[in-house]
């Protein structure tokens, strides 16, 4: 098989579904999957919400880049990020050593309605101004996420579909 050992890496803006996608890659891959936000809650024993009200974003930063770099280190993995993780490009560079970068897409109104009842994301504005910070942060973060190796557009699609998606053109590389 092509994809072989390489990892798949997940990236992309909050609500593009990387971490359900992830969850579904490694199901139908029978590979286990790294969340790296969860890694970094599970280390610091404190959600990510918190980690930004003690020690602010930068620091943050620092934590995410520490949990990817080892976490890249590995083969056979599938590796979803935080929708800031491709900002830093060593963290591009990381995951790209030992396999692919997948970076998952959703319209500004699709993300707005997946994330509207979420608490946990720190730097997205809450009540109206919402939608609009939504775009605001999507621009800005657009040139990275286009640094990926393919994309896939997640709007009106399943997890399972996009996970299906995503192998089938892996496996053709
Ligand atoms: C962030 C996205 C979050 C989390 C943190 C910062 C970002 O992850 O890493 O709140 O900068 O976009 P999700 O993309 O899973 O929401």
């Amino acid at each position: 098989m092509p994809l072989g050992t390489k990892n798949v890496s997940l990236i992309g803006f909050m609500g593009t579904g990387k971490s359900s996608i992830g969850k579904a890659l490694g199901r139908i891959l029978s590979r286990p999957v790294i969340d790296i936000d969860r890694v970094v809650e599970t280390k610091e024993k404190r959600k990510i919400r918190e980690i930004f009200e003690m020690h602010g974003e930068a620091h943050f930063r620092k934590l995410e880049k520490d949990a990817i770099a080892e976490a890249a280190e590995a083969v056979g993995k599938v590796i979803t990020t935080g929708g800031g993780a491709a900002i830093d490009p060593a963290n591009m560079e990381a995951l790209r050593k030992n396999g692919w970068v997948i970076s998952l897409t959703a319209k500004a109104e699709t993300i707005y309605y997946r994330v509207k009842d979420s608490k946990h994301r720190p730097l997205l504005a809450s009540g109206e101004d919402r939608l609009e910070s939504i775009k605001k942060l999507m621009e800005i973060r657009r040139p990275y996420y286009e640094k990926a190796d393919f994309h896939f557009e997640t709007d009106g699609h399943s997890a399972a579909q996009v996970a299906e998606a995503i192998i089938e053109t892996l496996e053709k590389q």
